[in-house]
Formats: structure tokens, sequence, C-alpha cells
């Protein structure tokens, strides 16, 4: 278990700080060189904490919309996940130059850097590589139900036992990723067990844990069968 107290955590995050006023979410300072994270600065405090606090310790990250990349590096200097594969289609954000700047001091090791959409044939050939190893997943890209609901079919399959879902804009109010995460408790999907909520005021977060039951639906093998659809749903960004 991580000895980092609330305190630290919630530091650590303030002083990462934004890079002009207005950028990213609320309570965060104006710092030249920011790391524009787009939080609520409790809610991922809480998340890291409960993290910490579990012990967890992840060998390989999946984080989808990574933005600018701000919270990909910060659950890193918090959190041991020893590996990374980042995704962004970058229709909102300029992500790679800011990226560029910082992944060098990201504590863990960028293993892929997929600039597509989370969906699309390349993104699948390449995750495909790393089934079985992903034991986390941060879902923040695009937010519709059918594109979230679309992404738990793939990262289920792609995931280890075990391993950690997160969904970011779990509870804001217009986006499809409430009714994408509810639907897997109204269905009482048992692929899936609720493990925390993190709501302050909003975005919210909610995490799931994957459990594999063994059927060879949990695998990538006939996930094109199952799933065709997927790759052509449009990206409809929030
Ligand atoms: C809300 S921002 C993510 C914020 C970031 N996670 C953070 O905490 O700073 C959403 C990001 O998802 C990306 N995105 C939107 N739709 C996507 C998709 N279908 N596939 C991959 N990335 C997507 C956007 O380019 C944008 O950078």
């Amino acid at each position: 278990m991580s000895d980092y107290t609330f305190n630290h955590i919630y530091n650590t995050i303030y002083e990462a700080g934004c890079n002009a006023p207005g950028e990213g979410y609320q309570e965060f300072p104006y710092k030249p060189d920011g790391l524009k994270l787009y939080q609520n600065i409790y809610e991922l405090t809480y998340l890291i904490y409960w993290l910490a606090r579990k012990g967890y310790n992840f060998n390989l990250g999946v984080d989808v919309g990574i933005a600018f990349g701000g919270t990909t590096k910060i659950l890193r200097d918090l959190i041991p996940i020893k590996k990374t594969i980042v995704i962004d289609n970058c229709s909102e954000v300029p992500t790679g130059a800011y990226w560029n700047k910082i992944k060098d001091r990201v504590n863990s090791e960028i293993v892929e850097e997929i600039w597509e959409d989370s969906l699309s044939e390349t993104t699948r050939e390449k995750l495909t590589k790393y089934a079985g190893e992903i034991d986390f997943v941060f879902l923040d890209g695009n937010h519709s139900k059918e594109t979230v609901e679309s992404e738990i079919e793939l990262f289920y399959k792609l995931c280890k036992n075990g391993a950690l879902i997160v969904f970011h804009d779990a509870f804001s109010s217009g986006v499809g990723v409430f009714d994408a995460w509810c639907n897997l408790r109204l269905k009482k999907d048992k692929r899936f067990i609720l493990k925390a909520a993190f709501l302050v005021t909003m975005p919210g977060i909610v995490v799931f844990e994957v459990v594999k039951t063994g059927s060879t639906d949990d695998t990538m093998s006939n996930f094109d069968k199952n799933n065709s659809k997927t790759s052509k749903i449009k990206a409809d960004n929030k």
C-alpha cells in the first residue's frame, strides 16, 4: 500500500496547475508549463487516494482521450503503472505538441501512442498485441453512449481478469457515459463489478473491475464477429 496522504496527492495535483487562467477545470492556479488538467481536483485526488490505499500496482495502463496528457502524467507520478498506451484522435485539442513536451517525464514506459479514433481498426490491431496484459483503462475520449459501450466491449476483451476500467465524466449531464455505465448495473452484467464512484461536483469518476468468465467470448478472437459495428461508429465528440 502506498503511504501517500490525501493532502500529498491533492498538493501534487494542485501544483501541477494549468497553463493559463480558465484552462482545465476549477481550483487550479495559473502556472507556466502547467499540466492543463481537465479534471475536478477533488475527484482526481479521491481516485488516486483510493487506488493508492488499495495498493494497486499496474502492469499496462491505457488512457483513451489524453488531451494534453496531464492526467496521464499525474496518475503515473502517484500510482505505479509500468507500461502505458495513449490514444487520442486529436479532435478537440492539438494533443501532439504538448504531449511531446511532457512525455519523457511520464513515469512509465510509453509502449504505444495511437493518434486515432479509439474504435478504429488500426487502433484495434495495435491493441490486440497487448490482449491479456492490460490491467488499467482510463476512458475519457468520445462521451457518446454508443462509443463508450463499444469501448467497454473492446476493453473487456483486451483486459486481464481483475483489471480496472475508469470512466471519466461519469455523472456529467448531456453525455452518454452515465447511461453506458448505468446499463452495466441495470443489466446486472456479471462481467463488471462496480468498485468505486467519486463525485464532488462534476464531472464524476466511476471505477469498475473486469471479471473474466473464462468463456471464449472473453477474448479478442471473436471480437470482429460480435462487434463489427464498432469500427463504423462515428465520433460525435462532446
Ligand atoms: C475531455 S478531453 C480528455 C481530457 C483528459 N483526459 C484530461 O484529463 O486532461 C477528450 C479527449 O478525447 C479525445 N477524443 C474524442 N473522441 C475520441 C475518440 N473517438 N477516440 C480517441 N480520442 C478521442 C479528444 O481529442 C480529447 O483530447
